[in-house]
């Protein structure tokens, strides 16, 4: 990979101090290790810096000296993404939102709030809840990734089902484009027909085309006291079925699945199987259920998926505290893993399409893999599965991504016969970047590449990352 910022000198790095202060510039070792990466791991972090500015003048006065200087730049949220689109690897300067993390309105009448890009998901979600409100998109890194990275990659989640992604979510957007230029997009309103909505353009763009500094945020009601059961399934398809039965009579919020092996990974961290029956597949739904109302409901349709050979057996929590720890035994999956330097896929397709899909890729897998542990687990009822490959010890990690990135093709080809996406909600990045072809055609490639062009002249924000786009940087 050619290394980027090639003219960049000691001087550049004084011009960035005289503005966004001595102390919010760093090029020491340890910090560019850690704001170099993101949770994939794959590729040795080696920015030029790291630049932490604190408020919207100084992200624009760094985009008009980048341009100047035509320095590469990486927007950086939590750094909880798992393609590779927050990664500096190739002498890049990361643009570090961390410290513009504040909420900065909230309207009850609107129901909404406007906070700093940097603002933390979970700080947002607790805000809100403390004002009777909530903040629905939802996800095992909320305690570290940040609203501006959450846009930046439409991040989806476990709560999709009910309340869709975070594009659902934004109804404002402040942003500093490509060339330097401050838009405010939106702002907060709920209907504007007044043309192209640019915003949009914005949530999903990994950082290609500016830099998120604001955003306005839609609440709603909290969950009334939800419950959750796990079903233990004998096979894929019966959780397709489950999901039908389910959905059609309980307020859900929530329909997630996982494989046995995927559990057991959660199970040596000290987490206890939810009941005795051990089954390939479980699925975790999760409904509102306001003092006990739909119990009944739940119970007669378990004994009616059960009655079908759908389901062998289940457990439904009792409490709040056996919610969380029921929830626990899907959301810890990821991070139980992450020590085995999982290859990771994370597909989608119409709900329709899944169990064909099932079909087809689950031989394929079992072909290609014979000799490696693969995890199945994901948000099913959005037609989201991740489905990651787990790294023998023994092999090397550039052997191990080679032999992924061959069955890669083969599985992106069947999704592409079944209309479906290379990325659900984990985004590009670098990652996905070599087959967005299998879900892009090239006129629409082409159509991309011209909007980068609008935004970033330059190709000085995030370059190599989603696509590359033929232009300087
Ligand atoms: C999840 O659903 O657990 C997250 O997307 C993270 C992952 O896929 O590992
Ligand atoms: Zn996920």
């Amino acid at each position: 990979m050619t290394r980027l910022n090639p003219g960049a000198t000691a001087d550049t790095l004084d011009g960035l101090r005289a503005f966004i202060g001595p102390d919010h510039v760093r090029a020491d070792a340890e910090s560019k290790a850690i704001y170099g990466r993101d949770w994939t791991r794959l590729y040795p972090p080696d920015p030029l810096a790291v630049v932490l500015p604190g408020s919207v003048e100084q992200v624009q006065r760094l985009v008009h000296y980048a341009n100047e200087r035509r320095l590469a730049l990486v927007p950086s949220g939590g750094r909880t993404g798992l393609s590779g689109a927050a990664v500096a690897c190739r002498g890049e300067i990361v643009v570090s939102l961390e410290r513009m993390n504040r909420i900065l309105d909230f309207d009850p009448v609107d129901r909404s709030l406007t906070c700093q890009a940097g603002a933390i998901t979970e700080t947002v979600q607790t805000f809100a809840r403390e004002r009777g409100l909530y903040y629905p998109v939802d996800f095992a890194s909320r305690g570290s990734s940040q609203i501006g990275g959450n846009i930046a990659t439409n991040a989806g989640g476990i709560k999709v089902v009910r309340y869709g992604l975070t594009r659902d979510w934004v109804t404002g957007l402040k942003v500093i484009t490509g060339r330097g230029d401050l838009l405010d997009l939106n702002r907060g309103l709920i209907k504007n027909a007044s043309g192209y909505d640019l915003r949009h353009l914005f949530v999903g763009s990994e950082g290609t085309l500016g830099i998120i500094v604001e955003a306005t945020l839609k609440l709603t009601r909290p969950l009334r006291e939800p419950s959750v059961m796990v079903l233990g399934v004998p096979d894929l398809n019966g959780i397709m079925a489950i999901y039908a039965a389910l959905r059609g009579k309980l307020d859900l919020s929530a329909f997630e699945f996982f494989s046995e092996p995927a559990l057991r990974h959660v199970l040596k961290k000290g987490l206890h199987r939810p009941f005795d029956t051990e089954t390939p597949y479980y699925a975790l739904a999760e409904f509102e259920n306001p003092a006990g109302q739909a119990t009944d409901e739940a119970l007669a349709l378990f004994e009616g998926c059960a009655e079908q050979g759908w389901l062998a057996d289940g457990a439904i929590s009792q409490s709040e505290q056996q919610a969380k720890e029921l929830w626990r035994l899907r959301e810890d999956i990821s991070e139980s893993i992450s020590e085995h330097q999982p290859y990771k896929n994370d597909i989608a397709v119409r709900i329709s399409r899944v169990p064909a899909l099932l079909e087809e890729i689950g031989g394929l897998l079992e072909r290609e893999y014979p000799d490696f542990e693969v995890l199945w687990y994901g948000h099913i009822g959005d037609g989201n599965l991740h489905i990651n490959i787990l790294k023998p010890k023994e092999m090397e990690t550039a052997t191990f991504a080679e032999r992924c990135g061959a069955v890669s093709e083969r599985l992106f080809a069947a999704l592409q016969r079944h209309g479906g996406s290379i990325s659900a909600e984990h985004g590009v990045g670098l990652t996905k970047k070599p087959y967005l072809h299998y879900t892009r055609d090239d006129t629409e490639i082409g159509y991309l590449r011209a909007i980068k062009r609008v935004f970033d002249p330059n190709g000085i924000m995030n370059p190599g990352k989603i696509f590359d786009a033929g232009l300087p940087g």
